[in-house]
């Protein structure tokens, strides 16, 4: 077995977005048609949080110019991207003005807005949002939820967006 040296890091936060990285993760899409237009952004900070009732949590920076616009839908879109959606998390976390030029979507319930073939879909409500720091913790009860089995997951790990690949 090899061992390695152990690096501590600085708390700053340019370093610490760094480190968080070695925790894989995988990326959705939070969408929703608000006044005609796809508005959204890619996230990796999505947590289930509760089964019953049925509660999920995303963290968007409290400096989102999008989150205030996802704010006002009734219903937002969370699509789990599948690991043939590489260009679409680098889409849709690019210039908001781009984000939807080549994504393929469609709208569920008045104004959910979904990346089309995501593994996992679900209609969310946000029933909160609550300040952390220099993010906030969304949290939103899920209203429906679809799965499509016949993608894999993309996964987000130390800046790379990748498949799962079995060892
Ligand atoms: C893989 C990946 C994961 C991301 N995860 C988050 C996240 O959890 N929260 C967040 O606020 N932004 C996240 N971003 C950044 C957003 O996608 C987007 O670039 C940013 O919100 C743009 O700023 P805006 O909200 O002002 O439009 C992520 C970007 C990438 C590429």
């Amino acid at each position: 077995m090899t061992t390695t040296e152990k690096v501590r890091v600085p708390l700053a936060s340019d370093d610490l977005r760094q480190v968080y990285g070695r925790f894989p993760t995988g990326v959705v899409a939070v969408c929703a048609e608000v006044d005609g237009a796809p508005v959204g952004l890619a996230v990796s900070t999505f947590v289930p949080v509760s089964l019953d009732p049925p509660l999920v949590s995303v963290c968007v920076r409290t400096a989102s110019t999008t989150w205030p616009l996802l704010r006002r839908a009734p219903r937002l879109g969370i699509s789990v991207l599948g690991s043939h959606h590489e260009g679409v998390a680098r889409a849709l976390a690019g210039p908001a003005e781009h984000r939807f030029r080549d994504v393929a979507t469609e709208v569920r319930d008045d104004a959910a807005l979904f990346v089309t073939e995501a593994p996992l879909a679900l209609t969310v409500s946000v029933v909160d949002d609550v300040v952390a720091g220099d993010h906030l913790i969304v949290v939103c009860r899920v209203n429906e939820v679809l799965v499509d089995d016949g993608h894999g997951p993309l996964v987000f790990h130390r800046s790379a967006l990748r498949p799962l690949v079995a060892a």
